[in-house]
């Protein structure tokens, strides 16, 4: 069964308290539950992860690479700033999906760019929780044998 890794940047271990007027109420404990639910449908496996450091980020992506048959990735405010974390990407080339809870083209100029879109296969925002079930539809489509 192809095995996808989902993997949680800084901050949003705190989701459910955080911002609720930007990010909602639902915790990451029921973001990952909700992505379990659906990859099951999917056929998917999936793993899921979060770390606030950036070099465990790094650690964490460079460790899926023979184990896990792709990505999605919401690196929080790394995203904006982390050109080792997209190099960590291009690295273990898996596909891998960026998904943000907000739409961060409708936000501060600071959170319109972002380095890993530059390898991903492409990116998700503004949808909420329901961004990361979108992630892994994009990413059954790519790696899942037909
Ligand atoms: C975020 C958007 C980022 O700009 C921010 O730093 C986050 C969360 C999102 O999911 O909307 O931590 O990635």
């Amino acid at each position: 069964m192809a095995s996808v890794l989902i993997i949680n940047g800084p901050n949003l271990n705190l989701l459910g308290q955080r911002q609720p007027e930007v990010y909602g109420t639902t915790t990451l404990a029921d973001i990952e539950m909700a992505c379990a639910r659906h990859a099951e449908t999917l056929g998917l496996d999936i793993s899921c992860t979060q770390s606030n450091h950036e070099g465990a980020l790094i650690d964490v992506i460079h460790g899926a690479k023979g184990v896990h048959n792709g990505l999605v990735i919401n690196a929080g405010a790394y995203t904006h700033t982390s050109i080792a974390l997209m190099d960590a990407v291009a690295s273990v080339e898996l596909p891998m999906v960026e998904v943000h809870l907000s739409n961060i083209h409708a936000r501060e100029a600071f959170r319109h760019v972002s380095y890993l879109s530059k390898v991903a296969i492409g990116q998700i925002c503004g949808f909420g929780p329901k961004g990361y079930l979108m992630a892994l539809d994009a990413l059954a489509e790519r790696i899942t044998p037909k």
